[in-house]
């Protein structure tokens, strides 16, 4: 099954954030093909949930999530986005049949570990065929990689100091996400260019944030991208990065949820305790939340990097988190199409694609506004 006239795959399209990577594919006129477990639920996503939809070239797919399947859809296409999470459980099978048919993979992931595995198990095989394995290109991390990439411009700084705030409601994937990353995955930060563990008993982080006099709870948030994009980066050598939602009632339940989470499900069969968690994240979210409202989903990036003489900070105000994701996406897919990306193998959006240039993309459709730098030294 050839589909070379539709050269991009959103895999995971009847979600929350792969319609709005069809959404921002139509904006950029490429031809793709809307794929999931379920035709039916990803035509009524795209007739109802996807604005001009009628005036985009695209088809509809329904696939299994196995290897083979998965391979034979992507055969002839360039570009594969995937958004079926959690991925360190579901990721990869798309992986492995985006190498097999010879396609680039993006997808939405803030999963650490997922991130690693990208890097240490996949990013030589996708190097080799002149491939991207780029996990991660999403508004979680990719806005404050910007920020980061915009306090590098100075040399001579070593020590990246990351805040990421967000206001909404996390989708039915999302959290789920969140719930199975905390429970079952380590979450690290880079000193000295080594993983290291965050203490998981060390509760919520007081932070003082760009823009408001009240302190902000945060977590590690399973780690984040950051440490991992940096860890061989030569201008790097320590990562921290804390985060969260800017509402604090629902921050200050978090550690409990997990820790009950983690607590009732320790003791059980990886299946088992995977349909526990899930059932957990469901009673949590079980509905898809409106579409974005930028008076109430805005997104905080706030970087402070430092070296041994020198220091700035990067703040980007943003809003429609989810809608950055979407189309960072379909950017990064648009230009997978027009030429290779700036590094082949595991890559993060920014060594891929070039900061500035998503910069650039998310200022001119109204996602985020200039970021405000401050250098000294
Ligand atoms: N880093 C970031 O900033 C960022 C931003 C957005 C999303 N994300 C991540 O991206 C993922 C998707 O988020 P979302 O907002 O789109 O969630 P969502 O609205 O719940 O959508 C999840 C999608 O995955 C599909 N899916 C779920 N389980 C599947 C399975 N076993 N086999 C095949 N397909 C399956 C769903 O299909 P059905 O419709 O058939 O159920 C749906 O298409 C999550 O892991 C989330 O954490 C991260």
């Amino acid at each position: 099954m050839s589909r070379a006239d539709k050269p991009v795959v959103v895999y995971g399209a009847s979600g929350y954030t792969g319609r709005l990577i069809c959404e921002y594919l139509r904006e950029y006129n490429i031809a793709f093909v809307a794929a999931g477990r379920s035709a039916g639920k990803v035509k009524a996503a795209m007739e109802t949930h996807v604005p001009g939809i009628e005036t985009a070239d695209y088809e509809i797919v329904e696939v299994a999530h196995d290897v083979e399947a998965l391979t034979s859809l992507f055969a002839g296409a360039s570009v594969v986005c995937n958004t079926v999470g959690p991925f360190a459980t579901y990721g990869p099978e798309v992986v492995e049949a985006c190498l097999a048919a010879g396609a680039h993979y993006i997808d939405t992931t803030g999963e650490q570990d997922w991130v690693i595995t990208c890097d240490e198990k996949y990013g030589a095989d996708f190097a080799a065929a002149g491939l991207l394995v780029a996990p991660g290109i999403a508004q979680m991390y990719t806005t404050g990689e910007i920020a980061a990439e915009l306090c590098l411009e100075k040399p001579g700084l070593d020590t990246l100091d990351i805040a990421v705030f967000w206001g909404g409601s996390p989708t039915i994937a999302s959290t789920l996400t969140i719930l199975v990353n905390a429970a079952l995955a380590g979450a690290y930060y880079l000193e000295q260019n080594r993983y290291l563990p965050w203490d998981p008993d060390a509760g919520l982080y007081q932070l003082a944030i760009p823009g408001q006099h009240e302190l902000a709870l945060a977590l590690p948030w399973g780690g984040t991208s950051h440490p991992v994009w940096y860890r061989t980066d030569p201008r790097v050598a320590n990562v921290k990065v804390l985060g969260g939602v800017f509402n604090k009632p629902l921050m200050m339940g978090v550690p409990q949820i997990v820790a009950a989470a983690v607590q009732a499900t320790k003791d059980m069969p990886p299946d088992e305790q995977y349909a526990a968690l899930t059932a957990t994240a469901a009673q949590m979210m079980n509905q898809m939340p409106p579409r974005e409202n930028p008076r109430l989903n805005k997104s905080l990036d706030s970087v402070h990097a430092s070296g041994p003489l020198g220091r700035a900070h990067c703040v980007i105000y943003g809003n429609s988190n989810y809608k950055q994701t979407g189309l960072l996406q379909a950017y990064a897919a648009y230009s997978l199409l027009q030429r290779p990306p700036r590094r082949a193998g595991f890559a993060s959006g920014c060594q891929a694609f070039g900061h500035r240039e998503l910069l650039g993309v998310l200022s001119s459709f109204g996602l985020v506004r200039e970021p405000v730098v401050t250098v000294e030294g």
